[in-house]
This record gives structure tokens, sequence and C-alpha cells, in this order.
């Protein structure tokens, strides 16, 4: 039986799966070292990309640590709308001097292989994206031992999710870094408000299921690590703290522009993939944003030239810099010492709530003792 997880690792701190290159081996590594709990992104990777990382991450620790997995996305019926993008994107195109993406690129992700590997070779923890599995992906990976995890941004999700055998959900407020792990994406929510803020949805969650839960979205501080413990979830999942460290394999242009104050804000955005996900506001999003179609994975294809060209020029502009709202407070400093800061910053959150609390006892004995 596969144990809890929060037997696998000394501190509740989840180092986020990013893909894209940000959460490679040497991230994982030093977060599972210092006592945290990383995690390897497979999305957009081949099977065998994800397999080399895992074997990677396998020869630079013993501790255990996390694989997270896309799930499949329905294929579109109808790719007029990607073709008027493309249309859109034209100018783009012309002043990074590449071309456009071609749109047709696998959008299952290569699932079925991963999950082969992955029962084949298991690993300690697997988590999903962009949706829940079948019963049947659960059950195997129970008989293997290998604990499984789906990221909600509702409590229904988080229902679904229990009823079909998940052992944890982790819940992803709409202040993270990133695309939103929506189960099925609807445009008719687009700014709508429907995205619940972390500690609205954990609490909703909380009283839903009865498995545990990871919280994410916006935390950079042990303080609100404490919070969002004091508000029931068992650890906590930082994504944009950690894209700064030296470790991580995001671009330097997108690591700076977390915390230059050109950046002022974040916003959700289907600009670079057709999905719903937090980026600082730059000229390609506050341009595009607007118009850009619901269809994912298409327009990641379509738009991934573009991104590449731009990065390749030095200009951060025309990149996707994936942010959570915390951006501002991150920290540049090695992966290890910052699980170690947020812990203490944690200690110190619990014990001044132990001491006010204790100063603010009220006198129950009506002042008779
Ligand atoms: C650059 C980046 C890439 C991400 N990629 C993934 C991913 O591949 N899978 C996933 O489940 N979540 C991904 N996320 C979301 C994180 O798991 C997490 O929900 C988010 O980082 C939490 O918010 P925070 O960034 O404010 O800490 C990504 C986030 C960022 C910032």
């Amino acid at each position: 039986m596969p144990t809890a997880l929060t037997d696998l690792c000394r501190h509740p701190i989840v180092q986020a799966p990013m893909a894209g290159g940000a959460s490679g081996p040497e991230l994982a590594a030093a977060v599972c070292q210092a006592g945290g709990f990383g995690f390897l992104a497979a999305g957009y990777k081949t099977a065998d990309g994800m397999y080399q990382e895992i074997k990677q991450l396998r020869a630079l620790t013993d501790r255990p640590f996390g694989v997270n997995l896309f799930m499949p996305q329905p294929s579109l019926a109808d790719t007029s709308a990607v073709e008027v993008y493309r249309e859109q994107l034209a100018g783009e195109a012309a002043w990074y001097e590449t071309e456009l993406g071609d749109i047709d690129g696998p959008s299952d992700d290569g699932y079925e292989a991963k999950l082969a590997i992955l029962r084949d070779d298991p690993v300690p923890v697997v988590s999903f994206t962009f949706g829940c599995p079948s019963r049947a992906v659960f059950d195997a990976f129970a008989k293997v031992g290998t604990y499984t995890v789906v990221t909600v941004t509702t409590a229904a999700e988080a229902q679904a999710a229990q009823w079909s055998g998940a052992d944890v959900v982790c819940v992803q407020g709409v202040e993270a870094g990133g695309h939103q792990s929506t189960h099925r994406d609807d445009p008719h929510a687009d700014g709508t408000g429907a995205g619940l803020g972390l500690l609205a949805l954990l609490a909703q969650v909380r009283e839903t299921v009865q498995i545990p839960v990871i919280a994410a979205g916006g935390l950079m501080r042990g303080a609100q690590i404490a919070a969002v413990l004091a508000a029931g979830a068992s650890m906590a999942q930082l994504g944009t703290a950690f894209l700064v460290t030296p470790e991580s394999g995001a671009n330097p242009l997108h690591k700076q522009a977390l915390t230059n104050p050109l950046f002022t804000h974040t916003e959700l955005t289907r600009a670079f993939s057709g999905r719903p996900a937090r980026g600082l506001v730059n000229r390609f999003l506050r341009e595009h944003g607007p118009y850009a179609p619901a269809a994912y994975p298409a327009v990641h294809y379509l738009t991934s030239t573009v991104r590449k060209a731009a990065a390749k020029a030095g200009d951060a502009q025309g990149m996707n810099l994936w942010a959570g709202q915390g951006h501002r407070l991150a920290r540049e400093m090695p992966a290890g010492r910052l699980v170690e800061v947020l812990m203490a910053e944690l200690d110190a959150a619990r014990a001044a709530l132990g001491q006010d609390r204790g100063a603010a006892e009220p006198d129950v004995t009506g002042g008779a003792a």
C-alpha cells in the first residue's frame, strides 16, 4: 500500500511541477535533499524524455519524488478559430523573423506511453493536471505502490477525483502561476471571476472530500504556508518561489522578469497556449490575450516558434512569463536554502500564533478564580 504523502519527506513543502524546462532533475533533487518534496514535469516531454529525467533524478537523490502528467485533451472539432489567430499573429512571426508553428502536435502528450513507463518502473508519486484519470489508472498505480494526486480548481473536481480513486487532491487557487488545471476548459467562464482564491477554495474542498489536500497558488512565505496548513491542507505547493532559484531551468529572462518592477502584475490568458494560464503582463499578452481562442494545445504549438525566437532575441515581451500573483516576493537563493528559510518562517509563524493565542485567551472563569 502507498504511504501517506506527508511520510515521504520531512517538511510540508512541495516544489510544483513546472513544464517547459523549469523543474528538471537538478531542482527536484535540491528540494528533496533539503527535506521538501520535489516534482518532475512530464508535460510537453516525450515518454522517453520523461524517463531519462527520472533516471537522472534517481542518480542525484535517493529521496522520494513525484512525476506530473498532463491529461489528454479533446481534439479540436474546428480549427478555423486557430487559423484566424494565425493571421492575427503574422506580425509577430515577421518581427521575430520566424514562421508560426504547426498546430498538429500530439494532443495526448504521450499519455499512455508515459503511464506504461510509470507502471513498469514505479515512482513514489504521480500527479495529474488538466483532468482526472479513470479508476483503472488509479487502481494500477495503487497496485505498484504509487501515491496519486489530482490537481483541482473546484470542489466538484475534488469530489470527482476522490470518487475516481485519487489518494490526494492538489487544490490550485486562481492566484497560481502557469496553467489553471481546470478539468474541462470552458471559454464561457473567461473573465467571469469564477476562479476561486486559494483560501476560499481550500475551505470548500475540505468540506467536500475526506482525502488529504495539498494547497497551491501565490504562496511565497512561510507564514502563508502556516495559513494553508491551519486551513486544513497537509502540504503547500510552491511554483513561482522556486522558479528563480539557480537550480530552476527557467530562461534567465523569465527569472529576471519576475522581480523586475517593469512587470507590475499578472493575468490569466489564453494568448500563448489556448488555455487559461497566469503570466506576467507583457506586450504579447496585452495585445493578443483579448482575442486568443480556446484551443489548447493547438495555440501552444502555433506560438512556440515565436516564443523561442523572442527568447533567442533576448526579448521578454514576446515570451510566456508564467508567474503567480506573489511573484514580486520571489527570492533568488539556492532551492535547498529556500526550503530552510520557508521552514524557519513557518516555525516563526506557528510560534507567533501560539503566543498571541495565549495572550488573548479569554477569562473563562468570569473573574471568579
Ligand atoms: C512556469 C510554471 C510551469 C508550470 N507547469 C505546471 C505543470 O507542468 N504541471 C502542473 O501541474 N502545474 C504546473 N504549474 C502550476 C503549479 O503546479 C502550481 O499550481 C503553481 O505554480 C502554484 O502557484 P505559484 O506559482 O503562485 O506558487 C506551473 C507553474 C509555473 C509557474
